[in-house]
C-alpha cells in the first residue's frame, strides 16, 4: 500500500515537472523571439522617383541638375531613377514616353510642354490631377493666367510649370554685326520684318562669304520648323499665326489670307537654302552645335528658343562679344512652358509630389531658370540674371502680345506638326538642290492643305475660340 502510494505520487511528480519543463520551453521560445534579431529578410524597397526628361545639352542638363539637389535636400530618401532621352525638343523622347504610358508601365514623372502636348495625354486619359499641388503651393496666385490655362483642362490642373521659354528670339555675333554695320544699315533687329531679315542674311554673304549668314541645324528637323514658326508670326502676326496652327480658318481656300503668310515664309526658307544662306552642314547638326557656330563667329544669327542662352553660359561664351541676343519681333513673346505631371498609376505618387512641389518652388524654380535661360514660370521669383538678356524677356513676358509655340508644344496637334517637319526639310531640301521655288511652295501648300485634313488639326481644339490662344497687349 505505501509503496503503491509512493509510486503514484513520484509518477505526478514527473508529469508536473515535465509539465513545468513543457510551459518554460513555450515561454522561452517567445521571449527569446522577443529579444532574438530578426531573421535576415530583404530591406523595404527604397523609395525611388523615376524620371524622364530631355535635358542633355549643354545648359540643359546642369538646369535640372540643380532642381535635383533642392529635391534632394528636401528628401533624401527618395532615389532618383533619371532618364535622360537625347535629342532636342523631345524628338526623341515623346515617342519612348507614349510607349511607356500605352503598355502601362508608367514613369513616376515626366517633361511635358504646357499647352496642346499635355493635353494629349489628358484626352488619352493618362494623367491624373494635379490640383492639391497647385493648392498647397498657392500656384494660382504667382502663376500668370496664360500659363494657367495651359496647365488646366476640363476644370483642373495636370501639370505644374518650372519656367517660360521664349522661342522668338535673334541669336547673333555682335562682332561681325559691328564689322559689317548691320544695325546702323538696317535698324534694330526687334523689328526687322521678314525682308529685312532675308536683306540682311544676304549682305551678310556678300561681304563675309566665310561666314555663314543663318545658323541652322536640321538634324532632328524641328529647328526648321521653329524657324518657319518664328517668321510666321513676323510675316503675319499673331493672329495669322494662332489660325493657322490650330487650323481654325478657311484652310481649303487658299485665298484665305492666311495662306499668303505661310507662302511667304515657305518662300523665304526656299530662298534661304537656294541661296546658300545656312551653314551647308546644317542637316548634320543639333541645335546646340549650331548656336556654337554663332559664338565661334562661324555664323552671324540663328533664330532659336531662349534655351540657346542656357547654352552660351554652359561654355562660357562671351555676352555682347561673342553672343547678343534680339527678341525677334519684340511685340509678341511665343511662350513655351516645360512642366511635370504626375501619369495614372506612378509607382511612387507620395515621391511625385514632393517633386512637383520642388518644380513649383520658388528655390527651384530660381536654381533652374538661372540657368535654363528661360525665366521662372513664378511671377514672384526674380533671379539675379547674369546676362542682360533675359530681363528683357522678363519685362516683355508682361508686355508683349503672347502667343503659345506650335513646335514646342504649346498651340497644336503632335500629329500636324510632325507633318510641318517632314514637309518644311523636303522643301529646304529640294531648293537647295536648285528647283523652281515657286512650284515648291505651291507643292508644300497643298502637303500642308493635306496634312491639316488628314490629322483632324481643326477637331484638335473644339470648343476652344482663337482669343484663348493669345493674350493680347
Ligand atoms: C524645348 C524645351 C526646352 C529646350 C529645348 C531644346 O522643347 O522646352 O526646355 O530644352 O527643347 O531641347
Amino acid at each position: 500500500m505505501l509503496l503503491r502510494k509512493a509510486a503514484v505520487k513520484t509518477s505526478t511528480i514527473i508529469i508536473i515537472a515535465l509539465v513545468l519543463v513543457v510551459i518554460a520551453a513555450i515561454a522561452g521560445y517567445y521571449a527569446g523571439a522577443a529579444v532574438a534579431p530578426a531573421a535576415p529578410t530583404t530591406p523595404p524597397p527604397k523609395p525611388q522617383l523615376i524620371i524622364y526628361h530631355w535635358w542633355t545639352a549643354g545648359g540643359e542638363k546642369e538646369a535640372i541638375d540643380a532642381v535635383f539637389d533642392v529635391f534632394k535636400k528636401a528628401n533624401p530618401e527618395i532615389e532618383i531613377v533619371e532618364n535622360p532621352v537625347a535629342g532636342g525638343a523631345g524628338a526623341v523622347m515623346k515617342a519612348v514616353i507614349w510607349g511607356l504610358l500605352a503598355s502601362g508601365t508608367p514613369p513616376d514623372t515626366f517633361q511635358v510642354h504646357a499647352g496642346g502636348e499635355l493635353k494629349e495625354y489628358v484626352d488619352a486619359g493618362y494623367l491624373d490631377v494635379v490640383d492639391s499641388v497647385w493648392e498647397e503651393l498657392g500656384l494660382e496666385d504667382v502663376i500668370p493666367e496664360t500659363l494657367q490655362a495651359m496647365c488646366k483642362f476640363e476644370g483642373h490642373y495636370y501639370a505644374v510649370p518650372i519656367n517660360v521659354h521664349r522661342s522668338n528670339v535673334l541669336w547673333y555675333n555682335p562682332k561681325i554685326f559691328n564689322e559689317l554695320g548691320i544695325i546702323d544699315k538696317f535698324g534694330d533687329p526687334r523689328t526687322w520684318d521678314l525682308d529685312t531679315f532675308i536683306e540682311v542674311a544676304r549682305y551678310i554673304k556678300e561681304n563675309k562669304p566665310d561666314v555663314a549668314p543663318i545658323a541652322m541645324a536640321s538634324r532632328n528637323k524641328w529647328p526648321l520648323t521653329h524657324l518657319f514658326e518664328v517668321l510666321l508670326v513676323l510675316r503675319g502676326g499673331p493672329e495669322v499665326y494662332a489660325k493657322f496652327w490650330t487650323g481654325m480658318f478657311d484652310y481649303k481656300n487658299s485665298a484665305d489670307p492666311v495662306w499668303a503668310a505661310v507662302k511667304d515664309v515657305l518662300k523665304a526658307l526656299a530662298i534661304m537654302a537656294q541661296e546658300g544662306l545656312f551653314n551647308a552642314n546644317h542637316p548634320e547638326l543639333t541645335w546646340d552645335q549650331a548656336a556654337a557656330l554663332v559664338y565661334q563667329g562661324k555664323a552671324a544669327m540663328y533664330v532659336h528658343g531662349d534655351w540657346v542662352a542656357g547654352y552660351f553660359m554652359s561654355v562660357e561664351a562671351k555676352y555682347g562679344e561673342e553672343w547678343s541676343a534680339a527678341p525677334f519681333p519684340k511685340a509678341v513673346f511665343i511662350l513655351l512652358s516645360d512642366s511635370f505631371n504626375m501619369p495614372k498609376n506612378a509607382p511612387h505618387p507620395d515621391a511625385v509630389k514632393a517633386w512637383l512641389k520642388a518644380v513649383g518652388s520658388s528655390e527651384g524654380q530660381e536654381k533652374f531658370n538661372l540657368i535654363k535661360g528661360s525665366i521662372p514660370a513664378r511671377v514672384d521669383v526674380a533671379p539675379a540674371y547674369p546676362d542682360p538678356y533675359r530681363p528683357e524677356t522678363a519685362d516683355d513676358f508682361k508686355k508683349s502680345t503672347l502667343v503659345p509655340s506650335a513646335v514646342h508644344g504649346g498651340i497644336s496637334k503632335e500629329a500636324f506638326v510632325t507633318e510641318m517637319h517632314n514637309i518644311v526639310t523636303s522643301l529646304v531640301t529640294s531648293a537647295a538642290t536648285g528647283a523652281d521655288i515657286d512650284t515648291l511652295v505651291d507643292a508644300s501648300t497643298t502637303q500642308i492643305m493635306q496634312a491639316i485634313d488628314r490629322t483632324g488639326l481643326p477637331d484638335f481644339w473644339k470648343g476652344y475660340t482663337i482669343d484663348y490662344f493669345i493674350t493680347k497687349r
